[in-house]
């Protein structure tokens, strides 16, 4: 256990930092469940896929290629469907949603876990910046192309990170997504984190305004030397990969928060909210601006209606 684990302990759930992704779903049989998660290849994705197929549950593992949704899915055993989901390419995701359909399967959870972090150059996709569009727009289009195969009480899981609390002081830069007036990896990314964080709110609301028993939530898994670090320089990895043993997750701990969130029935009474270590955590005042997050849904849905 990491000296961070130590101080923290464990929250109401009665989990914490150093819960596992095994042990929040220990005693759950989730056979017959189906489950899709993106980014299902690498680091939290795999071992989250690992865990729930563990636990008996049906996982639609979508990953970049048919290749690599395959080549994970052999690995980790159990019941896996491989779909294919390029999340900076609108029409991939669409082909994701047809092929997810083609299967006729209601899903009791959709996790959009994939993400990139941190590119040191600025980049568009259809003219907006990199990582909000793979992060939130490409799983914008994933979701809500599957509302209506979701179950009635199924859930939507986002990752997003505490990250999200070095966002731009104005929160989501409405005039700036295409990152031409600034641009810095670090602030993309936390950037596009509370656009998750935002997405999961609003789309938590819309849930409860429905009357739906749906429920949405947004993560933080904690810090986890995955390959999600790839982009990071010299210093900041000497520093990470050199202090991790103090203050870093291990990759089963850092899945816990997820598959918690997707799987584990108190979790129902948590709609729309900020979880971090298994437990509700508390996000900042612009990952909570219920006002920014409806107008951030409004404008994705322009983004989207526009690459059609
Ligand atoms: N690790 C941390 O400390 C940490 C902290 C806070 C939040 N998070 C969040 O946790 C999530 C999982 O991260 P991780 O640490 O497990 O990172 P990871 O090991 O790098 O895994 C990221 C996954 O996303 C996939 N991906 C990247 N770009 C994609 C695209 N354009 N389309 C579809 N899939 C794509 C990757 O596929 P390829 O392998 O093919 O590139 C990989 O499967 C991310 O959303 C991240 O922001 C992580």
């Amino acid at each position: 256990m990491s000296i961070s684990g130590l101080i923290k302990g464990s929250g109401a759930s009665g989990f914490g930092w150093s819960s596992t992704a095994a042990g929040v779903t220990e005693g759950l049989d989730l056979t017959g469940r189906n489950i899709l998660i993106t980014g299902c290849n690498s680091g939290l994705g795999l071992e989250t896929m690992r865990v729930l197929v563990e636990r008996g549950a049906t996982v639609f593992a979508a990953a970049r290629s048919r290749e690599k949704a395959e080549a994970a899915g052999a690995e980790v055993g159990g019941e896996t469907i491989a779909v294919v989901c390029e999340l900076s390419d609108p029409t991939s995701v669409r082909a994701c949603v047809d092929e997810v359909r083609g299967h006729g399967r209601r899903l009791d959870a959709i996790i959009c876990n994939a993400g990139i972090m941190a590119l040191p150059e600025r980049e568009l996709l259809f003219g907006y910046e990199k990582q909000f569009f793979t992060n939130h727009v490409g799983h914008f289009i994933l979701v809500t192309g599957l509302l209506d195969q979701l179950t009635d009480d199924g859930r939507v899981v986002v990752l997003s990170s505490d990250a999200h609390r070095t966002a731009p002081r104005a929160g989501i830069e409405f005039g700036n997504l295409t990152a031409e007036k600034s641009y810095g990896g670090w602030k993309a990314y936390s950037h596009s984190k509370l656009a998750n964080l935002l997405f999961a709110r609003e789309l938590g609301r819309r849930f409860a305004e429905a009357g739906s028993k749906r429920t949405a939530t947004a993560v933080h898994p904690g810090p986890i030397d995955t390959n999600l670090t790839r982009h990071m320089n010299a210093v900041a990895r000497f520093t990470w990969t050199t202090l991790g043993p103090l203050f870093l997750k291990s990759v089963p701990e850092g899945a816990a928060t997820q598959v918690w969130a997707a799987v584990h029935p108190d979790v129902a009474r948590h709609n729309g909210e900020y979880l971090a270590d298994c437990n509700v955590g508390k996000s900042t005042k612009n990952g909570a601006d219920a006002e920014m997050a409806r107008r951030l849904w409004e404008e994705t849905e322009r983004i989207v209606e526009q690459l059609a």
